[in-house]
């Protein structure tokens, strides 16, 4: 890696079926940062935990989720793609920042109202400490950026927090990193409900376009989407689901609201949906393909899950040395 770059972080848990929404929201963003930073892009799977997960299906989804890292354009020779679980510094660091973070601060969070209010028969205490684990997911690696969507804001003000309390206490030991948020906001909704953000849990199937939905099923659930009786293609809150058709074609072709408006002057809603489907098809297609021939190359895949998890763990260590060292741990006898 080379020093002048900044550092960048992200995750992304391994859990549901991704979404057209997470592609287009984050991970096609975080390509066009791949090269700018050095960057370390982690499959989450012990946030994951928090929730009961089957076991084989947990591992089958981080390799799928890891494999479709590399898939979308992020290269693994100059950024780092791994798992979280192959790295222990997150959980040692994640145990010693939960002793700077107060029962209050975490209490607030609304990603754990939300989550134990939705899991009410397993609201565990890794539920409660999640944003930790995350703080210490950024901050072992000195991160400077990190891409994260709105719902993830919280955490990452949180995790200022800790970072700075503890530096206040001990020196400069962490970088404090600055949210980074995408330019236009390709925030994609559900396709039967446009008022609510498309979730990989959407219990109605119509509603999000999951990343692995075959063509057909991409194009049916684009002409099932729930519009309005205007009948105007226009890109106006007055118009959700219009709009976030608007704003899906538009991610996937590159052009501007504006111009797909343009484009669709005149035009009725059947053939924009259409149209809809076939941009869709045009980006998921060869992200598929793309999907399907690195996970039959089985050495391919685990060379670069050995390699980039052995890169993780130098940088890991170094901070979590420095940490230990400075809460007074005692020191290794060589
Ligand atoms: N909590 C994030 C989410 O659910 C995933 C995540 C874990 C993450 N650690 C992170 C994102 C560190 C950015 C940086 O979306």
């Amino acid at each position: 890696m080379i020093d002048d770059k900044k550092t960048l972080f992200s995750g992304m848990q391994a859990t549901g079926n991704l979404t057209l929404g997470n592609y287009l929201g984050a991970l096609k963003n975080w390509v066009t940062l791949n090269e700018e930073y050095n960057c370390f892009f982690c499959v989450v799977d012990e946030h994951s935990i928090t929730v009961r997960q089957d076991p084989a299906t947990l591992r089958k989804r981080a390799r799928d989720l890891l494999t479709l890292y590399i898939a979308a354009g992020l290269d693994p020779e100059k950024n780092c793609i791994y798992y979280q679980s192959h790295v222990s510094g997150h959980a040692e660091l994640a145990w010693i920042l939960n002793c700077y973070t107060y029962m209050g601060e975490l209490s607030r969070m609304t990603q754990f109202k939300d989550k134990s209010a939705k899991h009410a028969d397993n609201i565990n205490a890794g539920l409660f400490t999640y944003p930790v684990l995350m703080a210490a997911d950024i901050l072992l690696y000195q991160a400077d950026v990190v891409p994260v969507g709105i719902d993830q804001m919280q955490h990452l003000e949180l995790t200022r927090d800790i970072a700075q309390r503890f530096n206040g206490i001990y020196g400069d030991v962490f970088t404090i990193p600055e949210a980074y948020i995408g330019k236009v906001g390709a925030k994609i909704m559900s396709l039967q409900d446009p008022d609510k953000k498309m979730s990989k849990s959407d219990e109605n199937v119509n509603a999000s376009i999951y990343l692995m939905d075959d063509p057909d099923t991409i194009m049916r659930k684009c002409k099932r989407a729930v519009t309005d009786s205007e009948g105007v293609i226009l890109y106006r809150d007055e118009q959700p689901g219009i709009k976030n058709l608007i704003n899906i074609y538009s991610a996937c072709t590159g052009k501007t609201p504006d111009e797909v408006v343009a484009e669709f002057d005149g035009r009725g809603y059947g053939d924009f949906k259409v149209a809809v489907g076939e941009a869709v098809v045009s980006v998921l297609k060869p992200l598929q393909d793309e999907h399907a021939r690195l996970s039959k190359d089985k050495a391919y895949i685990d060379s670069v899950i050995k390699n980039n998890a052995d890169k993780a763990q130098y940088f890991a260590t170094k901070t979590l040395r420095k940490v230990q060292r400075k809460i007074g741990f005692p020191d290794r006898v060589r």
